[in-house]
This record gives C-alpha cells, structure tokens and sequence, in this order.
C-alpha cells in the first residue's frame, strides 16, 4: 500500500486524534503509584478515551484484549494488563496507548518511573526519548524515512543499548498501522522520499543490555531475552517542509 497524504481536513482530525490522546497520557502519568495494578492503568485509560468519545484502537486489535499496553521493567511493549501485576517502587513501566477520533487514529507511548528509580533506569528513558528526538531533527520533506532511522541508532550507538530490531514504527491515519514502515536502527538503503502531509508513529524501544526480544506465552507480551529492561517512546507526528509536527506531545 502506497504511503497517505494526509489532506487539510484530515490533518485537522489527527490533529484532534492526537491532543485528545495526550491528555489520556498526561492524566495516566500522574496517577501512576507503586501498588496500582497494570489492570488498573487499563481500567484508567479506558474509561479517559471513552469519556472523550472516542475508541480505544488497540482493543480487539488482532486479538489483544486490553487498551493500553502496559510493559513493566524487562517488558518491551504490548503487556497484557493484569490485575495480579502489581507496581512496584522502582519499577519502570511503558504505557502504549491509541485511539480513534472520528475515524482517525493516534498513537503515542511513554515510559514512567514508579516512585523513585534508579540513576541507570532514568538514564535508559531518557536517552529512549532523546533518540525520539535525535530521529525526528531529520523528519522533513525532501529527506528519506531512514534518514529518521539512521539518526536513532546513531544517538543511542554511544551508549551501549540494545536497539530492539523485530518492531518498528509506522504510517497512521484511517488505520493504526499503514505504510511505512519505520525501523529504529541503521539501514543500508534511503526509504521512501518524505513528503509533507504524511502522518507517522516514530516509536524507539530501547533495551539497557542486548537487542533481542522474544514472545511470551500470551502470544503478546514482547520480553528483553537477557531480562535487561526496556524502555518505549512514542509519538504521531506530521511531515511538514520544515519541523514536524509533533501531534501527541503534552
Ligand atoms: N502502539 C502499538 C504500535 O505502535 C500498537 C499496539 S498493538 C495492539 O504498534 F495490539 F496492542 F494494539
Ligand atoms: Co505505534
């Protein structure tokens, strides 16, 4: 499938698909605690989403059965929310979330502290979220999609982290996943020219020791194979002649 453009209108409704899902994430992030469940995070953004009239995307999406990911510590995304997994002081925890707002969908996923962490877990999500950063400088019409790529790997090749390769970002709009694709790591060949209008979900998930990750039983739950934790940051953004725009920012 060709990659969209997005016209006026519809970047006018991503734009709305966009900032509804922020404030979903900001209201998560301050209730985060230690001895919440990940259950309750669901529970929590479910309700947020659905209080704004919109749909959570990711449920009943190929089957996951929750609308948010919640990933804790050596989970690298798509955790099933349990209400036997409990927060703990110390724990990180990536919270995935989406939804559709009049027919346009929005994608964005943030890591958290649970209470205080530890320097070298704080280093992990920062450093996953400067490489969000580090991508996105090269996100403009004229240049290619793994010019994006290449400037992740490149801020987070110094520090030694494992970039997860087996999952990558996407093109969204009438649907949560269209092309492209958007590999977090070094590619040999340019991509797809970028062109304004299109509308892409830019999502590093970084892993504190090697790449490799692996499916749990649940067919869902993405662990680090070393047991190293991980870290994920996501936004939708806009491709415009100069900076993007960063539509699920808050
Ligand atoms: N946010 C995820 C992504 O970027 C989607 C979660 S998959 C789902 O691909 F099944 F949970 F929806
Ligand atoms: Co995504």
């Amino acid at each position: 499938m060709a990659i969209t453009i997005k016209s006026e209108r519809e970047i006018e409704l991503m734009r709305e698909s966009c900032r509804l899902l922020a404030t979903v994430h900001k209201e998560l992030e301050e209730k985060i605690r230690p001895g919440m469940s990940t259950w309750d995070i669901d529970e929590m953004g479910e309700k947020l989403i659905r209080k704004l009239g919109c749909v959570p995307n990711f449920k009943n999406y190929n089957g996951y059965p929750a609308s948010i990911c919640v990933s804790v510590n050596e989970e690298v995304v798509h955790g099933i929310p349990s209400r036997k997994r409990i927060l703990q002081e110390g724990d990180i925890v990536s919270l995935d979330a989406g939804l559709i707002y009049r027919g346009y969908h929005s994608d964005a996923a943030r890591t958290h502290g649970v209470g205080k962490i530890s320097p070298e877990a704080r280093k992990l999500i920062d450093v996953t979220r400067e490489s969000f950063f580090a991508g996105i400088k090269m996100a403009r019409a004229g240049n290619h999609l793994h010019d994006i790529s290449n400037a992740i790997d490149a801020y987070v090749r110094p520090f030694g982290y494992g970039i997860v390769r087996d999952l990558v970002g996407h093109g969204i709009g009438t649907h949560l996943h269209e092309d492209p694709q958007i590999p977090n790591f070094r590619q040999i060949m340019r991509g797809p020219k970028l062109r304004a209008g299109m509308t892409l979900a830019v999502e590093p998930m970084i892993n504190m020791g090697r790449a490799g990750v692996e499916w749990m039983e649940d067919d869902w739950t993405v662990v680090t194979q070393d047991g190293s934790w991980s870290a994920h940051y996501e936004n939708t953004i806009l491709i415009t002649d100069g900076e993007p725009e960063i539509l699920t920012t808050y």
